[in-house]
């Protein structure tokens, strides 16, 4: 069964388009890829919630024998996705994975790039379950050694640690008095009106335990400098952007 989900529109997809300023982000994950495929590596993966392409493409520039499937739920993003040779484009939701792949296609890297997030159901405890989905939904997918690779946006609360990502998430999910969304929107709130539901290391840390993933690699990647105003409304000790790399225990 397909959750609840809420869309996130096209004004909002705009803030996901990439340029050269990722460029850094990107290397890391074509660096972290090199520790398990050398440059010759015949390897397959999926991009899951691609965007517009561009970490996808640097896996296929950097690995000229790697084949891609791109997978967005956005048709505004699938176009903007350049059309490479070994690069298969596909409009679908990860919630329906298990019907878009049903020939027991199997992948040796599966990246989950800023998407878990965005995965948000009614409650913010929905929104943890939709990404357990998730998470169950992809080990099917992975090949023998194949390995998933997530990068999220981590919110680490003071005291509590979910705390934080709680707090943005009842924010962001506000969607009346339309003057309150804008007001949240021109503070910063990319998802204001949508919802956004980000979680602390300690949450990413017990959802993978529990799904019986086996956490190979942990890399933080930057690390964001708010404003003590900033923090101390969110009640928030930090964030980061994160790598984790998991493989499924039972392999
Ligand atoms: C923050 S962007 C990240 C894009 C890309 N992974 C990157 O890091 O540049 C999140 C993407 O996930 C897509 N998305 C959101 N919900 C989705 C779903 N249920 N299935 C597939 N893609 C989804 C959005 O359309 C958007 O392109």
């Amino acid at each position: 069964m397909i959750p609840s989900e809420k869309y996130i529109n096209d004004t909002q997809l705009e803030h996901f388009v990439r340029d050269d300023k990722f460029l850094d982000i990107s290397n890391e994950l074509v660096f972290t890829i090199n520790k398990y495929f050398d440059k010759g590596a015949n390897f397959k993966f999926l991009d899951i919630g691609c965007g517009d392409g561009y970490l996808g493409d640097k896996i296929l520039e950097n690995y000229p024998h790697s084949s891609g499937c791109f997978l967005d739920i956005a048709k505004t993003m699938i176009e903007k996705n350049k059309k490479k040779e070994r690069k298969k484009l596909i409009l679908g939701s990860v919630f329906n994975l298990e019907n878009i792949f049903h020939d027991h296609e199997k992948f040796d890297v599966i990246a989950v790039n800023m998407l878990l997030h965005h995965c948000v159901g009614d409650t913010y405890k929905k929104s943890r379950e939709n990404v357990n989905l998730i998470l169950k939904s992809l080990k099917p997918l992975l090949s023998k050694d194949g390995k998933i690779y997530i990068l999220e946006q981590v919110y680490d609360g003071i005291i509590m640690p979910s705390i934080t990502a709680r707090l943005i998430y009842g924010l962001t999910s506000i969607e009346r008095p339309k003057f309150l969304v804008r007001l949240l929107y021109s503070l910063g709130a990319n998802m204001a009106g949508t919802g956004v539901a980000f979680a602390s290391n300690n949450q990413w840390c017990r959802t993978f335990h529990q799904l019986d993933y086996k956490v190979k690699l942990e890399n933080i990647i930057s690390i964001d400098n708010h404003s003590f105003f900033r923090r101390s409304f969110l009640v928030m000790k930090s964030s980061y952007e994160k790598l984790f790399i998991l493989s499924s225990s039972s392999k």
